[in-house]
Order: C-alpha cells, then sequence, then structure tokens
C-alpha cells in the first residue's frame, strides 16, 4: 500500500470489489471502502453513515484494545467531526466564520516569513532532508502563530504535536501535553482576546470546551495533512527533471503540480470514518450496522474502473477537481483554501530562492513513511547550489514584521 499504491488498490478491487474486510491494529474490524462511486455514497448519506463513531459496535461493547494507538482519532469528543445536523452546522460555521477572518496578507505573509526562516536553517549547505527541514515544521508553525498561541511555546508545542501525529509510543502522552497547552491558551484568550482564530471562535460564541475540541481537532486534521501535501509537491519538483524544465518554461506552474498530487498522492490516505446505521448492501458487500467504514481517498483517486488510466495523468488531473483528497458530503473539509495557501506559499517560496533543487542520490527510490493515514516520504535528501541560491536571496523583497 505504502510503496505502491496503485498496484495495492488495484489488486484489492480485483479480488474484494469497492468494499474490502480488512483488520485494524491488534484486529480490530472494519470495511475499507475504495471504490470511488462506494467512497461517495458513504461520505454523501449521513443518516445511513454516521460520523459519531460512538454508535460503533466495538466501541459501544467496550472492546477497543486499552492504549489503542488510534484511540485519540476516535474517542468522541465535542467538535464538529463527531456532530450531525443542526450542532454540526453550528460548530463548523464558527470555525469557518474563524477561518474567513485571517487576513490574506497577514497569511501570506506569515507563511513567507516561516518559509524562509526554514530555508535559512540549510541554504548554506548546498543539501537538505526537505521533508524533515521543511515540509514537517512549516505547516505546524504556521498554523500554531494563526491560532495564537505564544511564541515562547511554539518549540513545545510544534514538538508534541509531531510525536502525536507520528503514533506509537509517545503518543498519548503527547495527547495529554497538547490537551493541557491547548487549555491553557483558550483560558489565556478568554481574558486577553487578541486577533487569532481562538479568540474568533470564542467570539463566535463557542464554550471553552467546545473552542478546545475544535481547535485540538483542527491541529489534528490539519497538521499531518498539510505537511504530507508539501512533502509530495517537493517530491514532484525534486524527482522530476520534466516538471522543473516544464515550470522554468511556465508550460506548469506550482498549482498544476499540487493538483497532479491530491489525486495520485492524496494526503489523507483513508478517513476513519464512518459507522453503518442499518444492515445494508454497500455496493455488493453485506454490512451490518453498528460496522466501522473506513474511507479510502487514495483508493478512490487511483479507481482505474472509474478513471481508466486516467488518474495517474498529469494533463488530465490538473484541471479536474472532482477527486476525494478533502472528502465530500456535509464533513468535506472545511479548510482546503487555509491548506493550499501554506503548500502554495511554502513550495513557491522555497522554488524562488531554490529553483535548481534537485535530488541528492538521483537513483534512490523513495522511502514512504509507514503511516496507513497520510502519505508522505520518509525523507527527501535534495540538493541544490548555495551559491545560486545566495545571489537569488539578494533580489527578494522585504516581507514586513506583521
Ligand atoms: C492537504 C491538507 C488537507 C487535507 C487533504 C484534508 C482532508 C480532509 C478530509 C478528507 C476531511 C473529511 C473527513 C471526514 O469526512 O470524516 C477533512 C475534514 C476536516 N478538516 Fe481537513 N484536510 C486538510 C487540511 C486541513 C486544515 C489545514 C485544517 C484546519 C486548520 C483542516 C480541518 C479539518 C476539519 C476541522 C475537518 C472536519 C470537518 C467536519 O467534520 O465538518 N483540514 N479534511
Amino acid at each position: 500500500m505504502v510503496a505502491d499504491p496503485a498496484a495495492f488498490y488495484a489488486t484489492l478491487r480485483e479480488h474484494g470489489g469497492p468494499v474490502v474486510p480488512v483488520h485494524l491494529d491488534g484486529e480490530v474490524p472494519a470495511w475499507l471502502v475504495i471504490g470511488y462511486d462506494a467512497c461517495n455514497t458513504v461520505l454523501r448519506d449521513g443518516l445511513l453513515f454516521t460520523r459519531d463513531l460512538g454508535q460503533w459496535h466495538v466501541t459501544k461493547q467496550g472492546l477497543l484494545p486499552q492504549d489503542w494507538p488510534i484511540g485519540p482519532h476516535v474517542q468522541p469528543m465535542r467538535n464538529m467531526l463527531f456532530a450531525s445536523g443542526h450542532e454540526h452546522q453550528r460548530l463548523r460555521g464558527a470555525f469557518k466564520t474563524s477561518l474567513h477572518k485571517v487576513g490574506q496578507r497577514r497569511l501570506h505573509a506569515t507563511i513567507t516569513r516561516v518559509a524562509d526562516r526554514l530555508i535559512e536553517g540549510f541554504v548554506e549547505d548546498g543539501q537538505a532532508d526537505i521533508v524533515g527541514q521543511y515540509a514537517v515544521p512549516l505547516p505546524v508553525a504556521v498554523l500554531t502563530q494563526l491560532f495564537g498561541f505564544p511564541p515562547e511555546d511554539a518549540e513545545r508545542l510544534q514538538r508534541t504535536i509531531l510525536t502525536l501525529l507520528g503514533g506509537g509510543e509517545g503518543a498519548l502522552d503527547a495527547n495529554v501535553g497538547l490537551n493541557a497547552m491547548i487549555e491553557d491558551h483558550v483560558r489565556r484568550r478568554r481574558q486577553e482576546p487578541r486577533a487569532d482564530i481562538v479568540t474568533w471562535l470564542l467570539e463566535a460564541d463557542l464554550s471553552d470546551e467546545e473552542t478546545r475540541e475544535t481547535v485540538w481537532l483542527a491541529i489534528n486534521a490539519g497538521v499531518g495533512s498539510t505537511t504530507a501535501w508539501a512533502a509530495n509537491t517537493c517530491e514532484v519538483l525534486a524527482r522530476a527533471e520534466d516538471a522543473r524544465t516544464d515550470l522554468r518554461s511556465m508550460l506548469r506552474d506550482i498549482p498544476g503540480v499540487m493538483a497532479e498530487v491530491l489525486w495520485n498522492h492524496a494526503p489523507v490516505q483513508q478517513v476513519i470514518g464512518r459507522v453503518a446505521t442499518a444492515d445494508m448492501d454497500l455496493h455488493g458487500t453485506r454490512v451490518r450496522r453498528g460496522d466501522l467504514l473506513i474511507i479510502s481517498p487514495a483508493g478512490a483517486n487511483l479507481d482505474h474502473d472509474r478513471f481508466g488510466g486516467r488518474a495517474l495523468r498529469a494533463d488530465y488531473v490538473e484541471s479536474n477537481a472532482s477527486h476525494l483528497a478533502w472528502g465530500s458530503g456535509a464533513h468535506e473539509c472545511p479548510a482546503p483554501g487555509l491548506a493550499t495557501a501554506i503548500v502554495r506559499g511554502g513550495v513557491e517560496r522555497l522554488w524562488t530562492r531554490l529553483d535548481d533543487i534537485h535530488l541528492a542520490f538521483p537513483g534512490q527510490p523513495t522511502q514512504w513513511s509507514p503511516s496507513i493515514i497520510v502519505r508522505l516520504p520518509a525523507r527527501l535528501d535534495i540538493a541544490f547550489d548555495p551559491v545560486r541560491a545566495r545571489k537569488r536571496a539578494a533580489t527578494l523583497a522585504p516581507i514586513g514584521d506583521r
């Protein structure tokens, strides 16, 4: 699945169809929905398929293994992800209104400043691990600033979030630490409002608890996915000489490469999930009430039964936004604009400053991180000419400090 998703999902589809039985860590049973049409059926019908994972028979019967690594992602919370109907609209509406208050100029300046600071950290070396030194720290640094966390907490906060998202050992402790930092911050903003997303959530009449759990969700939903999108866009740039040549001659642009990545390397590979609220036939598979369904944007986007071979062709996918990378239906991602701004701003800044990036070890295949949720290279060693980079840096306009 990690090394060659297209081949993996094709084999799965051939033998199991669009809905296949799987086991999560600890032999926990679920269905993996990999067909494009089947994913749409599940995502768009909030009555037959609920986002309330408390309805899952495994949770209801108390059968979840203790310290289950996926535990923090399925525990019901007071935020939009677990809500439905009016309650969902209220919580989601408050979040979207707060995001809209982020000024575009401020956003762009924040992204560019963070990008420059990270690039300064490696530009003299002529090489870098563009995943660990750029794609990973960029979104987390931007988002924690937009949420208004104090600069003195930034480093600890970012470490904690990355440990939580990494899963495995340390993730559960990191979750406790993250919740404590969010709680402090929401209390602080209740007393001292500022121009940041946490203040705007409180102003939109969310309670302290709802604000805390919305911030937790936004960080968990936003950081890993945006990192993965940035990392894979850098991977295409660094690996493909033709992509670099097309960018220089303006036959392609960075948003085009980003669109290709959304199809072929969906940043959120699997969405956990939905629970069936009735026994049913789901595109040929018998599913029972209380079963967990994992929706696979990765599988859906590479559904050759639906798209033929076209899903892999850059010219087709660049002008076509019918992929499921953002999900679909009531819970589809409310923040594609913010994620796009971060990835586009970050990758364009990198390209402006280092327009000759290429793989440091061209023959080496990409090593993918083992996560089943987000798709990103474990590391990606790139090289560039530091003298050329210094000359280009001298031509950059100042960004300002607000
Ligand atoms: C490349 C970047 C991103 C991708 C691919 C992505 C993808 C997704 C997907 C597939 C869902 C649907 C989940 C479901 O149906 O159960 C979702 C929901 C969500 N995303 Fe994103 N996301 C990204 C970035 C962000 C960012 C930057 C934020 C916030 C800062 C964010 C916040 C959310 C929230 C709050 C939800 C839940 C919406 C609801 O339940 O109504 N996402 N995202």
